[in-house]
């Protein structure tokens, strides 16, 4: 959370750090800031930050002609202290300013320790690390050994970006688990929480290593580790370009998402396709892996946890083997039965979820070996993991997942595929047939695509809703669970995921005329009972929504609309129905005039517990 960028080079500094944070938005857009250190014979400080988001703070600094080539920027997700100017970065006192992501566990402490409590003019942690480092650079002069002091006494998840107006024209930084990428281009040096603000520039950069201090200037990049010696970074290269970090066209990141999704999914597939059938050579993922595993444990967040919903069904289906999936914030807590011979799966869009981090690292340490699927190449969870499976979605920037969640079920179908055949649960053939119906998805998805009308159709109802639910059975309510979020978390309209049969058990008593009710029925065996069901909220007078396969009959008595999706066999029709459902999230957002891309309250990246 919180989006970081520090640029030192030959460029206008205001312009590059104003146009990352623009990209860099997407991570908290509680408040910006902006502070450039200018190149005045005094290298005095030009600062702006403020509550809102970064285009109020282009506004403020619009008229401002600051000649500066190095700064740094930062937009806010908050965690300690409200959203005000004074608690926006950076932060400065006396010669030291500072950015901060990440949440400083031990602050309230430190502010005893260090007697902090009259000095601080914000609530929040940042500033606490911010003094202490200043403490020390006013004690020892150096950059490098007030950093070196400061962190050996913070506890927490951070990176920091930092000026020295006593060395102007550098910015140092350090990160532990909070995420940092930076990179050297030819105008100059760039540090910035991802990818997105620094591919306009160069797509060779590093993941900065944990502990190791980097010092940017106009020259290039130096890291050493905090004994003094050099690092060397392993330099990784984006396999994506500026163009897929713009709307292209369309009126919101989260709808082009939407329409990216059959290419994203022939990109996660395609290249994992050797004679017919999966196999992760290319991947360093051994067979073995598949062999020796006794059980399964899935663990995720949010969608990326419904994407894992859908992959025990599958997994279990296919293998009779024990899936347990798991919301990682719990299972770190849960004394988990996990260890030798225990599969963990850990599914990721950003790879920096600090609460699905922690959970793969409890599994490991309980003796599970770890498979993560991970969107963002060189991501913590993906360095950390024992092995790595890249979903090739390309940036997912709407804050509302969509496109990586149909990677990810990719993943997880292709990887329940792989397993099933090395385990002899599925013949080569069989194992053949069942890769052809994934990829099945691709055309399905594009037919889909082409008309939308059905979609807009509900969302028309939806728009007016306070209260709205998603039922279905077995893999149905799998899918319902992540169409109930995707209509929270964008449209604001509250709505439950449900499992049809289990309404009549309380629940129904909320139905009453005009609720609306998406019923999700693709499931051929259970298909009459989850009719059965939709009848009892339509006699309470229920707005159905009905999205069946094709040729089912639904009239008028059963439902008021009823969308159909492409053929395609029922343990793959999650494709086109979470497209359907995301489409109906997004036309009721948008309906409401909402911010669709960035939703109060939320950020794309989630590095707090
Ligand atoms: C999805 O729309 C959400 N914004 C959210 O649930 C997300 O999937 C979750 O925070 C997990 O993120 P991750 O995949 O990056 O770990």
């Amino acid at each position: 959370m919180c989006g970081i960028i520090g640029y030192t080079g030959t460029l206008d500094a205001k312009k590059v750090i104003i146009e990352g944070l623009k990209s860099l938005e997407y991570r908290g857009y509680d408040s910006a800031g902006i502070a450039l250190l200018k190149e005045d014979p005094e290298h005095s400080l030009y600062i702006m930050k403020e509550a809102g988001p970064v285009s109020v703070l282009e506004e403020s600094t619009k008229e401002d002609a600051v000649k500066s080539g190095c700064g740094i920027g930062h937009t806010r997700w908050a965690t300690h202290g409200g959203v005000t100017d004074q608690n926006a970065h950076p932060h400065t006192t006396g010669r030291v300013t500072l950015i901060h992501n990440g949440i400083i566990e031990n602050y309230r402490e430190l502010i005893n320790s260090y007697n902090l409590a009259e000095q601080l003019v914000s609530e929040t942690d940042s500033e606490v690390a911010l003094r202490i480092i200043d403490y020390y650079y006013e004690k020892y002069q150096d950059p490098v050994k007030a950093i070196k002091k400061a962190v050996g006494v913070i506890i927490g998840a951070y990176s920091f970006c930092i000026m020295f107006a006593g060395d102007p024209g550098k910015i140092y930084c350090i990160r532990n688990v909070s995420p940092l990428v930076a990179a050297a281009s030819e105008t100059g040096a760039l540090v910035a929480s991802d990818l997105t603000a620094i591919v306009p520039y160069t797509r060779d950069y590093f993941v900065l290593p944990e502990d190791t201090i980097a010092v940017l200037s106009k020259e290039g990049i130096t890291l050493t580790d905090l004994s003094g010696n050099p690092v060397e970074p392993e330099m990784l290269h984006a396999d994506w370009d500026v163009e897929s970090v713009k709307k292209g066209g369309y009126p919101h990141f989260m709808l082009k998402e939407i329409n990216e999704q059959p290419e994203a999914l022939e990109n996660t597939i395609k290249p994992r396709i050797a004679k017919g059938l999966p196999d992760f050579t290319e991947d360093g993922i051994p067979d073995s892996l598949f062999r020796e595993a006794k059980e399964i444990c899935i663990v995720a967040c949010g969608t990326a946890n419904y994407a894992g919903m859908v992959g025990k069904s599958i997994f279990e289906l296919l293998m009779r083997i024990p899936v347990n999936v798991h919301i990682a914030s719990e299972f770190r807590y849960e004394d988990p039965l996990v260890g030798p011979g225990t599969l963990c799966i850990v599914i990721s869009q950003s790879g920096e979820t600090i609460d699905t981090l922690e959970a793969m690292k409890l599994a490991m340490e309980k003796g599970a070996k770890s498979l993560a699927i991970v969107n963002v190449k060189g991501s913590t969870i993906a360095r950390e993991a024992d092995h790595v499976f890249y979903t090739h979605a390309g940036p997912e920037i709407s804050v509302a997942s969509t496109k990586a969640y149909s990677v990810q079920l990719a993943a997880l179908y292709l990887i329940a595929c792989r397993m099933a055949y090395v385990r002899g649960a599925l013949s080569e053939q069989a194992a053949a047939a069942f890769l052809q119906q994934v990829l099945k998805a691709v055309p399905v998805i594009q037919e889909l695509l082409k008309n939308v009308v059905g979609m807009k159709h509900v969302s028309e109802k939806m728009v007016k809703a306070k209260d709205a639910f998603y039922i279905g059975r077995g893999l149905d309510y799998a899918f319902s669970l992540e169409g109930a979020l995707k209509l929270k978390e964008i449209s604001y309209v509250h709505a439950e995921a449900y499992p049809a049969g289990e309404l009549k058990h309380g629940t129904i008593a909320l139905i009453e005329e005009g609720t609306p009710v998406v019923a999700i029925a693709t499931q051929e065996k259970i298909y009459q009972k989850t009719i059965s069901n939709v009848r009892e909220v339509k006699a309470r007078g229920a707005y159905v929504t009905l999205i069946t396969k094709k040729g089912k009959a639904a009239g008028s008595d059963l439902c008021d609309i009823h969308l159909e999706i492409p053929e395609i066999e029922d343990e793959f029709t999650v494709f086109p129905v979470a497209v359907i459902l995301q489409l109906i999230a997004y036309y009721t957002a948008d309906g409401k005039g909402l911010d669709v891309d960035k939703p109060r309250n939320l950020a794309k990246s989630v590095t707090v517990e």
